[in-house]
Formats: C-alpha cells, structure tokens, sequence
C-alpha cells in the first residue's frame, strides 16, 4: 500500500507538471481527488484495515491529498494568471497582437451629399425634403406637364397600387419647389437631396433607383446670371478645380428658358470614356428659370417673382469626384466596391 501511494505520487505529480491547460488539470484532479478518484478510493479502504496501519496509510494518503492538492491549485492560479480563460478555452497566447475590428465608413453618394450641402448652405440654401411615394399632382401636374402632355413620357415612371389619389414613386426632386412655395413666400433658396426612381434599362450612366440634389432660388430679380454664378461656384469648391460649365438649350414644362448642363467628364479627364459615351463631356443637371405657371400654381404672382432652379445628378457628381466609369456600381452594395472610398 505505500509503494502504491509512492507511484501514484509520482505519476499524478508527472502529469501535472505536464498540464498546459486548465481542462486537462481539472481532470487530474478528478482522477486522483474526484469521488472515484485514485487517491479517493485508497482513503476510503481506510476503514477495512487494520488500526495500526490505518494510522500509517492515513497519514500518508491525508497528507499526499493535501500535497496533490494545493499542486494542482497553485498551477491552476497560475494559468488564470497568464491568461487561460475558461476551462474549455485551454491554452491562449495572450501576447499575440489583437484583431482590429472593421472600421465602416460613409458611402461615397453620402459624402458626395454632404459636402454638397455645406457648400450650398455656405451660399445661403436651406436643406429640405420631400416625400419618395409623390401624388401625381406634385410629381407632373403642379409642375406644369398635363396628363396628355407628351413630356410625361421623359419620365418613365414606376406606379404605386393605390385606392383614390394616384401614386408614384417620384421621378425626380422637382415636387418639392412645390410643396416648398406652397408653404413659404420668397426670397428663398433651398436645396433638396433625394433618390428618385424610374422604369429605366440600365446601362454605365442609367440606373432604376437614382438620387438628385434640386436647387431653386426665388426672389425679385433673378437672372441666369445668378444660375451660372452659383453653379460655377459650387463646381469650383466641390472639384477644388475649374470645370467646364456648358450650357444648352433644352425643355423642361416647368421652366422658361430650360437647360441642359454639362460639365468636363471628369471619370476620364475630358478624352472621352464609357460613362460620358466618348464625348468628354457628362450631363450633369437639368435647369431653368421657374415657369410663371409654376408660381401661379404656388399661389405665387409671376408679376412680382423670378427664379432659378435646377436638379444635379447626385450619383453622376459621385461618378466625377472618384472616377467612377459605371453608375450601377454605387449601389451594387459590392464592399470590393465600396472599400475603396
Ligand atoms: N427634374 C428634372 C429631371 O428630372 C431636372 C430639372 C430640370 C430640375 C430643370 C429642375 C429644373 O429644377 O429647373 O430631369
């Protein structure tokens, strides 16, 4: 019984020298010390022995108890020290570097927004917004294009299942000078961000799903001149360098003169690439000066008003800024894509 408890110590004391981790020494101290365990099983026996050599073994096996015990438990202190956190994790390396989490960061279009806006509201525009799903009056009617007026059909548009009031997904950003002038009286100057849709085939410069940033400006004498200044302006501090503004005839119902404007294609520098269709040149907003109609309809008297308005396409403006040659990408939600912004 002594050369038993003699290797039993030197076997338990082996392996738990050996013991790298917290599970494994838990389970030592089952084996040796647990209900069943070795060191257990031989104190219980205790009691079918003799007196004389209960007192013996007894001492010896208490105190090889006590010697396994507070060995297994120093061990175990001490990993918990270095860093082993549950039983079941074992072993860590605790001096291996951490592992950064991913840090997100604005979509280029929001950027591109906002520092839109600071540019404008520098400029003395207030921000506002408007409603995606638009009733037909807002969205053709107030703006001048009547139900059988051929210019509807520009607007290719995307119809919401509704009882009474028709509904749409709003074409463009224009809807808002209406609810704008309905409720304010000039001077005004405001500038709009929002997506607009439209049953468009897509292609490098046409997506379904689209933004627009409409500016409009009101007051007793405004020109184009005041359009071309404040145009250029914000091309200037939004590219930090100068861009070719082009200015061309164009109809929209709810401006009088209308414009297309077009700036340098700045994707691939002017020499002509997917996105401006090789002609160096990027359309990039529609424009004009407010229809006397349009004011009428605000409540507002022709007489005593001039104005100016316009809608950039946000996304194109994106597509200049970084270079962008395929309007579909912005919001392919590819993070191969969107990691690099
Ligand atoms: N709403 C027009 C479009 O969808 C763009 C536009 C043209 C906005 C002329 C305007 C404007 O405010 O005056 O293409």
């Amino acid at each position: 019984m002594e050369s038993d408890l003699k290797s039993l110590k030197i076997k338990a004391q082996k392996e738990i020298e050996k013991s790298d981790n917290l599970k494994e020494l838990n389970q030592i101290f089952k084996k040796y010390l647990g209900k069943r365990g070795e060191l257990s099983l031989i104190l219980r026996s205790l009691a079918k022995m003799s007196a004389k050599k209960r007192k013996k073994i007894g001492k010896e096996a208490n105190e090889l108890k006590r010697f396994l015990k507070a060995k297994i438990e120093k061990k175990m202190k001490k990993m918990r020290l270095i860093g082993a956190p549950t039983e079941e994790a074992g072993w860590i390396d605790i001096t291996v570097p951490g592992e950064k989490p991913a840090l997100g960061h604005l979509h280029p279009l929001t950027q591109v927004k906002r520092e839109a806006m600071l540019i404008f509201q520098e400029m003395g525009f207030e921000v506002v917004e408007g409603p995606e799903i638009e009733s037909e009056w807002y969205n053709f009617d107030a703006l001048n294009i009547p139900k059988d007026h051929p210019a509807r059909d520009e607007w290719n548009s995307l119809w919401v299942k509704s009882e009474g009031k028709k509904l749409l997904l709003r074409t463009h950003t224009s809807p808002v000078q209406i609810r704008y002038m309905e409720k304010h009286n000039p001077p005004l100057r405001i500038i709009v961000p929002g997506d607009c849709f439209r049953a468009e085939a897509t292609d490098a410069s046409h997506e379904f799903q689209f933004a627009h940033i409409e500016g409009l400006m009101v007051d007793k004498e405004i020109s184009v001149a005041n359009f071309k200044a404040v145009i250029k302006t914000f091309f200037q501090r939004f590219f930090k360098k100068p861009v070719k503004v082009l200015l061309k005839p164009d109809f929209f119902p709810f401006t009088e003169p209308s414009f297309e404007v077009d700036i340098t294609c700045l994707a691939c520098g002017g020499k002509g690439c997917k996105a401006c269709q090789k002609t160096g040149f990027m359309e990039i907003m529609g424009a004009g000066m407010v229809h006397p109609a349009v004011f009428k309809i605000c409540g507002l008297n022709p007489k005593n008003w001039q104005g100016f308005a316009f809608g950039i396409g946000w996304d194109r403006l994106a597509m200049m800024r970084y270079k962008i040659d395929d309007i579909r990408l912005l919001r392919s939600g590819d993070l191969r894509f969107l990691q690099q912004f």
